[in-house]
């Protein structure tokens, strides 16, 4: 494994541990996690990969093969906040709070960032279980979750919620995830489409650091407490008409309407009603760009493209504002859904988009590799 050799010429140790965990593409229930809703996503087959050792000088030493230089902290320290892109592993480690002397370790991201794939949470998942190995700690997937969680939100500073994470560490392969946020509950559901899952990354630019995600998710708290439910998901339509303020109104409707369609969409999934499942999709997208206001142009002409090229039903996914849109794709139909997106991207003058074809993958794992 090239993180293995590369660990071995760089830090001139014998890494103990690997962690790996995947990106994701979110089927449907978007902006659902932090409004107690439904979300149901599937892990990606592409996985950040980190090796790791103990190290007894007390630092946290952590390299990556995607970026040059070398980031060095003491671990007492870790509170002084790390910046850029090794702020995921140092904000693992801070929440994680286990004894250790200090930890190498080198990042293998084989998740593209930027592509709202969320990479960031599979490199949080992946250092987790790395870390959780070395330290012979028992804490659970889901005290990992947490963990991963805080690091993004109080370490990083992004306020996500904790949908990447959970799929992360319990996906299944060959299955979508269905995770309920009112209880923490998930349960697989078959994902076995007729054709592909295409994913279309607009390489147009996303970053939910920026202040349009907390934004949306002041909203909606704003909402609920207007509404006085504990969570925004657990409204009606009737009470979301009651709310005062017009933009609140509408961002109130995309999530109790989404999580309408999280609960239709799993139906249509175990009957395999693969057309009201792409309806369903494209109904999302409409809401997202519409009600919620998180899509963009390219995410919307990706959608406009593949839906006349015959997808059964496309939509942006993740959390907006750039990043990837997915089409549902029948069989035979691969080529021209891309061409099509192509052509509509080249008629703008935009740079062409990137595609992949989605399958759904297994969980975050970890291998010992020494000792
Ligand atoms: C991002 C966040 C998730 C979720 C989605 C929107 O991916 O990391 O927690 O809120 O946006 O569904």
């Amino acid at each position: 494994m090239r993180v293995v050799t590369e660990f071995r010429a760089r830090f001139d140790a014998e890494p103990a541990v690997v962690g790996s965990a995947p990106g994701r593409v979110n089927l449907i229930g978007e902006h659902l996690d932090y409004n107690g809703g439904r979300s149901m996503p599937i892990a990606l087959e592409a996985r950040t990969y980190a090796a790791a050792a103990v190290r007894d000088d007390g630092l946290l030493v952590v390299e990556s093969l995607q970026t040059d230089g070398r980031v060095e902290v003491p671990v007492e320290e870790l509170d002084d906040r790390v910046e850029g892109w090794a702020a995921y592993v140092a904000g693992v480690v801070w929440a994680l709070e286990l004894d250790a002397c200090g930890y190498s370790i080198l990042v293998d991201g084989q998740v593209p960032s930027g592509a709202g794939l969320s990479s960031s949470a599979a490199l949080e998942c992946a250092v987790a279980m790395a870390v959780r190995e070395l330290t012979g700690s028992t804490v659970s997937r889901a005290d990992l979750v947490a963990a991963c969680v805080r690091a993004e939100n109080d370490y990083v500073g992004a306020k996500t919620g904790s949908m990447d994470q959970t799929v992360a560490m319990f996906a299944e392969p060959g299955n979508a995830l269905l995770i309920d946020f009112a209880n923490g509950a998930t349960r697989p559901v078959p994902w076995d489409p007729p054709g592909e899952l295409l994913v279309i990354d607009t390489r147009a630019s996303h970053a939910l650091v920026g202040g349009e995600y907390a934004e949306r998710r002041s909203s909606c708290d704003e909402a609920a407490a207007e509404l006085g439910v504990d969570h925004l998901a657990a409204a009606s339509l009737e009470q979301v008409n009651l709310l005062t303020d017009l933009e609140t109104r509408r961002r109130a409707h995309h999530v109790v309407t989404e999580q309408a369609r999280v609960v239709e969409a799993e139906a249509a999934l175990r009957s395999g009603d693969w057309a009201e499942f792409g309806r369903l999709m494209t109904a999302s997208h409409a809401s997202l760009r519409d009600d919620y206001e998180v899509s963009v142009p390219e995410l919307d002409l990706a959608v406009e493209a593949a839906l006349e090229a015959g997808a059964l039903g496309a939509r942006m996914t993740g959390g907006g504002f750039g990043g990837s849109a997915i089409a549902l794709v029948p069989p035979g139909l691969d080529a021209a859904v891309q061409d099509a997106v192509l052509a509509a991207y080249a008629s703008e003058d935009w740079q062409p988009p990137r595609f992949v074809d989605a399958s759904a993958g297994g969980p975050a794992t970890v291998e010992r590799i020494t000792g």
